[in-house]
């Protein structure tokens, strides 16, 4: 029998990392000590008062049934609280915000609330894969904006075609941004709203990243704008913040007809997250921000050590104070898969070549700083070796 895969699933842009792992494993085969600076998955166990929280939580056999569609209304209220904590913005628990099963899943999925076929989602390019993938499921068509350094990897909006915008539905931005690590500005944010508003755009604003700050400067979610509720809906996660990736939690909150489109969509594709990870969650929400600072300490410490590294070998990193992602030109005279393949062959080093993110990211090459400090101590050691 043969069993032909659907078109949507055959005009996905092609992996392009499978080159890369089979040269990692390759050197794994021959013996070679790997490091892997190539997957944005916190090394750092999940803090204990959450996985307590968790364990109490699975004893409980309310949990054990089919959870809210929307969530727990005790963890749409943490993260309503969390989002007043933290940014100042009032979020209605009810109609304003919506759990997911990680962000991923909200985002992948919010394209089917208000995509129509042929309808154009904007996407940034170098980007987390995501925003594409969901739209193309949707029926719609991506047209990517180049985040280029000219203008500090933020999208120039005043670039997109007249026609384009016009078809246009959906905007993406992701600031504190996957791979580059550059950040918003509050005046992008009031621009874009503008224009939003102007064309009938929805701004879908992934912030999954906002408390991975090394500095004294707090990264901003756009939700803080005036009139951003008018036409913006925001994706965070628990993931990152508290290295939580394995359980799959996370949030949208914003404009209620959004969140509401979202959630129309979920109640039919899924049934909500166990709730005894929404416990978790809460705890999560309200741990103190001290246990995070010294998490934020750790990835200062670690882009201390492999920027400077860097910059000996005459590279040049972003300047930046979040993410916890190194995003760094190529040398001269290489492709973006040729320096990775170098790094690969004569360091043992695996890092994501900046095209795997998008054409525009070719010329660049992304380093995660999620593997312990010891193995990056070392992955500098071999980059400050080797002989460009
Ligand atoms: C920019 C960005 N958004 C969203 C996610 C998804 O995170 P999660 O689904 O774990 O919440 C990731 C994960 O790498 C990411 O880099």
């Amino acid at each position: 029998m043969a069993f032909e895969l659907a078109q949507r699933l055959k005009v996905l842009p092609p992996y392009l990392f499978a080159e890369l792992d089979r040269r990692k494993q390759e050197k794994l085969e021959q013996g070679v000590d790997v490091i892997d600076l190539g997957v944005g998955d916190p090394d750092l166990p999940t803090p204990q008062p959450i996985v307590e929280a968790l364990q109490r939580a699975a004893e409980n056999p309310d949990n054990h049934k089919y959870p809210s569609y929307v969530g727990m209304k005790a963890y749409r209220e943490a993260v309503s609280q969390w989002y007043k904590r933290r940014f100042d913005i009032d979020l209605c628990p009810d109609n304003e915000v919506i759990a997911l099963i990680g962000s991923k899943e909200g985002v992948a999925h919010f394209p089917l609330a208000f995509v129509q076929e042929g309808d154009v989602v904007i996407c940034p390019d170098p980007a987390y894969p995501v925003y594409k993938i969901g739209t193309i499921f949707a029926g719609g068509e991506p047209y990517t904006v180049p985040l280029k350094a000219e203008n500090n990897f933020l999208p120039d909006i005043g670039s997109i075609p007249q026609d384009i915008v016009d078809r246009a539905k959906i905007i993406w931005v992701n600031y504190p941004n996957n791979p580059t690590s550059a950040d918003a500005t509050e005046d992008f944010y009031k621009d874009l709203i503008k224009w939003a508003k102007k064309h009938n755009i929805i701004i879908a604003s992934d912030n999954a990243y906002s408390e991975i700050y090394l500095g004294d400067r707090k990264p901003i979610s756009i939700l803080q704008m005036d009139g951003a509720k008018d036409v913006a809906i925001e994706f965070h996660s628990l993931s990152k913040t508290y290295n939580m990736t394995g359980w799959r939690i996370g949030m949208a909150v914003g404009n209620e007809e959004l969140v509401k489109g979202l959630g129309k969509v979920k109640t039919n594709v899924d049934s909500g997250q166990f709730n005894a990870v929404q416990e978790a969650g809460i705890t999560a929400l309200n741990m103190p921000e001290s246990e995070l600072d010294k998490l934020r300490a750790i990835y200062k410490e670690r882009r201390e050590v492999m920027t400077s590294a860097l910059r000996k070998l005459g590279l040049e990193p972003l300047e930046s104070d979040v993410t916890f992602y190194i995003w760094i030109k190529v040398p001269e005279g290489y492709s973006s898969a040729d320096f990775v393949g170098r790094l690969i062959d004569e360091a043992g080093i695996v890092c994501t070549p900046g095209n795997g993110f998008g054409d525009a990211g070719e010329g660049y090459f992304r380093i995660s700083l999620t593997v312990p400090t010891e193995r990056l101590v070392e992955a500098a050691k071999r980059i400050e070796n080797l002989k460009l």
